[in-house]
């Protein structure tokens, strides 16, 4: 089965100027077929994803990676499906100018095609989602072929998926014995047939993730899989420097979290020294006169005062 939106070879019709117009499917693909390369980050919120689009940025992924990263879950597995199709609107209600990919979160596809179908439509519509991401092989193709013929472009990520990692004893790479490069070649080329929008690569060697790109007729994103694939994603706190564990493919560039250490020690610093910055709320002449007058009506027990008979703290409690 072929899909005849998934062409790099079909003509563009729309610019894409980085900050300045939109980022859609259409315009990445006119950057792909012109040899351009597309950054994308994970995002879970509204307030970073207004940051990342004014930087330009093309595309924003909110991962199921936010249990981990927002929840504190030790895998994504936990990753509630609810909680990322309200994080997916919010960063598209930040960033409305940049494609933004939902990734379905674990349990959401795969037991059911029906129901599949039904929580990747809530990800375009409650969660304004431009694309889902499903972790894939090529076992999954009937289901992406159905999300396709439903109007939904969908993201095969294959390579290492995070949500099989019970399966291997933890988080693994793939493709690195030439039995399972070959595997993963397969399985690109099923998905892709079946009318996959894109693929992810996730943690695969270099000149596998190159293969890939070479047979591929749409856009190769890649996560830890060298440097040939189409775009490139890394979780945005690995390049902030705020995670605990850093991989090689995705060191920081600035250290945001020694930076959010500094600005609460300083703010604990301030508390305690009663340096608060400006106070905005003030009473005028009038009302602080009539206040200190209430208050000493209050203490003398005059009749017609404020009562505050009872209240704790009170003189007459
Ligand atoms: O959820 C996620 O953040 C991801 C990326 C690591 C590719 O899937």
């Amino acid at each position: 089965m072929t899909n005849e939106h998934n062409q790099l070879s079909e003509p563009a019709t729309t610019d894409h100027d980085k900050a300045a117009t939109p980022c859609t499917l259409r315009s990445l693909l006119k950057m792909v077929r012109g040899g351009e390369k597309f950054a994308c980050l994970t995002c879970y919120d509204a307030t970073t994803a207004r940051w990342l689009q004014q930087a330009g940025i093309h595309m924003l992924l909110v991962g199921d990676t936010a249990g981990e990263v927002i929840l504190g879950f030790p895998s994504t597995i936990h990753t509630p499906l609810e909680f990322l199709i309200t994080l997916t609107a919010g960063v598209k209600r930040g960033a409305p100018a940049t494609l933004v990919m939902a990734d379905m979160p674990f349990m959401s596809y795969q037991a059911d095609d029906a129901q599949a179908i039904r929580n990747a439509g809530r990800f375009l519509t409650e969660g304004l989602a431009d694309l889902v991401k499903l972790e894939v092989d090529r076992s999954f193709a009937p289901l992406v072929a159905k999300m396709s013929r439903a109007g939904i472009p969908v993201v095969a990520h294959i390579g290492s998926r995070p949500q099989h990692a019970k399966m291997h004893g933890g988080y693994y790479a793939a493709g690195k014995s030439a039995a399972s490069a070959i595997d993963l070649l397969d399985d690109a080329r099923a998905l892709v047939e079946a009318g996959a929008t894109m693929l992810l690569v996730e943690a695969a060697p270099a000149e596998v993730a190159e293969q890939i790109v070479r047979e591929s007729r749409v856009p190769v994103i890649g996560c830890g899989a060298g440097s040939a694939c189409h775009g490139q994603v890394v979780v945005l706190q690995d390049l902030l420097g705020m995670s605990s564990w850093q991989p090689a493919f995705a060191l920081p560039t600035v250290q945001i979290g020694r930076h959010i250490q500094e600005a609460a020690r300083g703010w604990i610093d301030r508390v305690a020294s009663g340096n608060l910055g400006e106070h905005p709320y003030v009473m005028n002449n009038s009302e602080r006169g009539a206040f200190q007058g209430a208050l000493a009506a209050r203490a003398a027990g005059t009749p017609g005062s404020t009562s505050t008979a009872g209240t704790p703290g009170s003189p007459r409690s």
